[in-house]
């Protein structure tokens, strides 16, 4: 379904009267393995997300699905611990629904991490990869449906989807803490199931270097309000056929867990900076 601006509106509301008067300036969307740093946020005000009107719940494994509003490295933020995703059955509004609800709420900036598997053959598993822009040939978009012209325009550029001065804060932030960084453009299949190999091949005659299931709506949505965005990829594994292995999400989890420290600190980092 699409949803009017009201129903943002309402939402909006809802978080205003929990909130008091703490306002976000950055929203934090977490991947598998970065949902602790939620934990980490100061004087938290938790919100599940079944709290707020017509928002719908996460259900993915390790996805808590709920808001941790406070302070992060200096920053007033809001932390999804647990991220919505379309292979739940959730459409892409529904993904990107808690973008424009923080937008309403003053947020300016959008950081956004992913497990993802890596396409391209020079990475390898565990490495974190900036993301430098997107392709999303699957599905409709999240700005289907009638514009809401006080989020943006109806056709919004996507030149500069991952704001490139904020890659360049992630770039000095993970020289300065001693973490490899690669970069590279992340492709969105829908899942659940892992791609086949030949898809991993069409992903990267495309130029794609990640492939995953998230990220992409909330930062087409994010864009078209007007927010900076910055992403990040964590390569779990190498995507399918690349090894002579099969996928799990246990291998996924796993190497999400042992990269959990690496990947908080660069965020944490970026945060401070921004
Ligand atoms: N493909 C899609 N999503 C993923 C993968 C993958 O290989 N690894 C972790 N999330």
């Amino acid at each position: 379904m699409t949803y009017p601006l009201q129903c943002y509106e309402e939402s909006a509301a809802a978080l205003r009267s929990v909130l008091g008067g703490f306002r976000p300036r950055v929203l934090l969307i977490l991947g598998s393995g970065l949902g602790s740093l939620g934990d980490a946020v100061e004087d938290p005000i938790v919100v599940p997300y079944a709290k707020v009107p017509h928002m719908k719940t996460s259900t993915a494994p390790d996805h808590k699905g709920q808001f941790v509003f406070g302070r992060l490295s200096g920053q007033d933020v809001a932390v999804m611990q647990g991220r919505l995703h379309t292979y739940e059955g959730w459409s892409f509004e529904d993904v990107s629904y808690p973008v424009r609800v923080l937008r309403l709420l003053g947020a300016e900036a959008l950081l956004v991490t992913n497990a993802a598997g890596a396409v391209n053959t020079a990475f390898h598993a565990g490495d974190i990869m900036l993301i430098t822009d997107h392709i999303k040939l699957f599905g409709v978009s999240p700005l289907c449906g009638p514009n809401i012209d006080a989020f943006g325009p109806r056709f919004p550029d996507m030149s500069h989807v991952y704001t490139p001065a904020l890659r360049d804060v992630a770039r000095r932030t993970a020289q300065s803490l001693d973490i490899s960084l690669r970069e590279g453009v992340y492709m969105y299949f829908p899942g659940p199931q892992y791609e086949t190999p030949a898809e991993v091949r069409l992903a990267r005659t495309l130029g794609a270097d990640a492939v995953g299931m998230s990220t992409v709506p909330e930062a087409i949505t994010a864009a078209h309000c007007g927010m900076d965005v910055l992403g990040f990829t964590l390569c779990t594994n190498m995507a399918a056929g690349v090894l002579d292995q099969p996928l799990s999400s246990d291998e996924v989890l796993a190497a999400a867990a042992e990269a959990g420290q690496r990947f908080s600190a660069l965020v944490k980092g970026c945060l401070a900076r921004l």
